[in-house]
């Protein structure tokens, strides 16, 4: 089943007044961007709803909202930084209520190709909603705002939200288009339909700490690729499960059985999957994490009771970037050590290098992994990096994101 969502390109809104979902959710330090990525991806689409001539009215999230509106989650310095990149105005409606009748006022005046920019969507508390609550209300305030509809925020399309997913219900009951953004279409096609009807053979490489965070995506993906390597930390819960020696490494015992399954399950179904064969390790993990560390290399079946892996070793390295080699296809999410340490970087580096270098589609899950690509200046090399985190891991799940479900079909 592959997903052929409505894009901006299916309709054209001059005249129109659209909602656009944004994922502005960009983190902060005294009032300060510190990362543009997300207002950058997030042009394309605003921009082609400008030349078409439509009204284009933004919203996002930003952070979690936990304490109620507040100035330093209010989606002001986005504004000032929107305007900036689209070279025009884009006029921030501060009201905390989000909707209203300032925010009204304020889209009846509207001329074709101005942009405004509402308050932080989770000002209202009621953005989380369920099913017959008041986020509904919330939702169908959004909707009176606008005739059309563009989510293009990926990162939070795992949340079925009011601004997310709900909001769709009543633009389409008013005859409106839902689309999606060319940011989420970009997502859908690497990370949906690629990893679901993969060019063949499929490497999936998964790192990071814990299994317990990727259960699911393990899961998924094996029966998806054809190969499947397991690197980072959860790797020692899979060493452990086939009888070896990990030492002080980070190990989650309830997840023994579990690794054990996906060992047989692979079996069953011929998959090839690659754990480590050699492991760096040292007395203990580096403080600070970026601190100097005595690192050794060890068979990884036989890590010594007093060391603990922080890294794949040299003939790791090799093994999983011969495996990358002979791909067409490879998915990447987490890194294969302490990568935030340069010592303990290199088994991350040497698969992010195996990346860079072949021809297959390269496709890197978000989060940590995204982070040491463009940390060990990887990035342009990849075939596609996923603005999302959570979103993504949802989606390499095979799970159906409430934001991308929402939108109509071609
Ligand atoms: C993110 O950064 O994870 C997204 O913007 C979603 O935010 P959330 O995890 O707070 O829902
Ligand atoms: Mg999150």
């Amino acid at each position: 089943m592959s997903l052929n969502k409505k894009s901006v390109d299916d309709f054209n809104a001059k005249g129109r007044r659209v909602l656009v979902r944004c994922d502005f959710n960009v983190p902060l330090k005294d009032g300060k961007i510190t990362d543009e990525t997300r207002i950058v991806a997030a042009l394309p689409t605003i921009n082609k709803l400008i030349k078409d001539g439509g009204k284009v009215i933004l919203c996002s999230h930003l952070g979690k909202v936990k304490e109620g509106p507040n100035e330093k989650e209010s989606l002001a310095p986005v504004a000032v930084a929107l305007s900036e990149k689209l070279g025009k105005e884009v006029k921030f409606i501060a009201d905390y209520n989000v909707t209203g009748a300032e925010t009204t006022a304020a889209v009846n005046t509207m001329k074709e190709g101005d942009v405004i920019l509402l308050q932080n969507t989770r000002f209202r508390g009621k953005e989380e909603t369920k099913p017959g609550d008041a986020g509904e209300a919330f939702a169908k305030e959004l909707a009176d705002l606008a005739d059309d509809f563009v989510c293009d925020a990926f990162g939070s399309a795992h949340r079925a939200h009011a601004s997310v997913s709900v909001v769709t219900k009543y633009i389409k009951e008013k005859g409106g288009t839902n689309a999606v953004g060319y940011l989420m279409q970009k997502e859908i096609d690497f990370l949906g339909n690629a990893v679901e009807n993969p060019v063949r053979p499929f490497v999936a490489i998964l790192g990071g700490a814990k299994v317990a965070d990727k259960l699911n995506v393990i899961n998924n993906l094996l029966e998806k690729c054809d190969t499947l390597i397991i690197g980072g930390g959860m790797a020692f819960t899979f060493l452990k499960a086939k009888g070896y020696e990990i030492g002080k490494s980070l190990v989650d015992d309830e997840k023994i059985e579990y690794c054990k399954e996906m060992m047989a399950k692979a079996e069953k179904l011929g998959k090839q999957l690659l754990l480590p064969v050699d492991t760096g390790v040292a007395d203990s993990f580096p403080d600070p994490i970026d601190g100097p560390v005595d690192v050794s290399y060890v068979e990884s079946s036989k890590i010594p009771a007093d060391k603990e892996g922080l890294d794949i070793g040299p003939k790791t390295q090799e093994l999983f970037a011969n495996a990358v080699k002979s791909a067409k296809t490879v998915v990447w999410n987490g890194p294969m050590g302490v990568f935030e340490n340069p010592t303990l970087a290199k088994g991350t580096i040497a698969v992010a290098k195996a990346l860079a270098e072949t021809d297959a589609t390269t496709i890197i899950g978000g989060g940590d992994s995204a982070a040491a690509c463009n940390q060990l200046g990887f990035a342009d090399k990849m075939s596609h990096i996923s603005t999302g985190g959570g979103a993504s891991l949802e989606f390499l799940e095979g799970k159906e994101l409430p934001g991308v479900y929402a939108a109509d079909n071609r």
